[in-house]
């Protein structure tokens, strides 16, 4: 039996990186795995393998979540061939390493837009389903950037606070509808979007975190698991860090 038996999720942004890992893992929990991107087929190819490896049904779409058209789209395909969309996971999302001196408007707009519009739409194509069958589970991926006072790049740390902010205010006004929405905030990862991350910054985090290194995309993928299964059934509006203890 595994925790996500019957279940069908979404995961955006997911041809690579932590959306991989998250695919891989709610299949292995029992869930059917749909995901979205918005460049590389070959990536896709592979996360659909992992997802079909675990003996669980994947669905691939190329499509951005700033595609409003087109994730309804693919919501409707999913519930059409699925029968239903019980969770979603609000994971795709751009960094960039530049300080505010240098930031180009198109900088600010494109990191707002794929990191915090791009969870508005994807899950306001999603949650009518969900409404309409009583059950849910969103999850939001923010950074820690977004919940505690450290270096990061300004845009990046405000659009993934505003996903705290948005998973709050979300989960009051859905919860009557048993969806709950929660947020998790990952430290840095071994790979990603952590990777252009200046040595001295690096070397900072590692001397702060109490285990001493880095988390691997897998530990963030099992937390994603049980967070949006039916044991995780009271935390709600809640932002969770998972950072080895910085
Ligand atoms: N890695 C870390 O250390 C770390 C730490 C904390 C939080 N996070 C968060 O974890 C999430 C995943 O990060 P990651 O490290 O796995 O990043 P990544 O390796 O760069 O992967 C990002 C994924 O998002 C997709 N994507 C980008 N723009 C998209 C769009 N407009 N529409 C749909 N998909 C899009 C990418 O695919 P395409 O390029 O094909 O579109 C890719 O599959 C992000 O929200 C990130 O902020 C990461």
């Amino acid at each position: 039996m595994g925790m996500l038996d019957d279940r069908v999720a979404l995961v955006t942004g997911a041809s690579r990186g932590l959306g991989r890992a998250i695919c891989a893992t709610l299949a292995r929990e029992g869930a059917d795995v749909a995901f979205n991107y918005s460049r590389s087929d070959d990536d896709a190819r592979i996360t659909q393998a992992a997802i079909e490896a675990e003996g669980r049904r994947a669905w691939a779409f190329k499509t951005s979540v700033l595609d409003k058209d087109g994730l309804r789209a693919l919501t409707r395909t999913i519930e059409a061939e699925a029968g239903h969309l019980d969770i979603l996971v609000n994971n795709a999302g751009v960094g960039q390493v530049v300080p505010l001196a240098l930031m180009e408007e198109e900088d600010w707009d494109r990191m707002m837009s794929i990191n915090v519009k791009g969870a508005f739409l994807t899950t306001q194509a999603v949650m009518r389903g969900m409404v309409r069958r009583r059950h849910g589970r969103i999850l939001n991926i923010s950074s820690l950037a977004g919940v505690k006072m450290m270096e990061a790049p300004v845009h990046y740390s405000t659009a993934k606070a505003a996903l705290a902010g948005f998973t709050q205010a979300l989960a009051k006004e859905i919860g009557r509808y048993g969806i709950t929405v929660n947020c998790l905030a990952p430290g840095l990862l071994e790979d990603g979007v952590s990777v252009n991350l200046p040595e001295k910054r690096l070397a900072e985090y590692l001397r702060n975190c109490a285990l001493g290194r880095q988390g691997t995309f897998q530990e963030c993928a099992e937390v994603v698991a049980f967070l949006v299964s039916d044991r995780n059934s009271y935390m709600n509006g809640a932002t969770i860090v998972l950072d080895g203890a910085v």
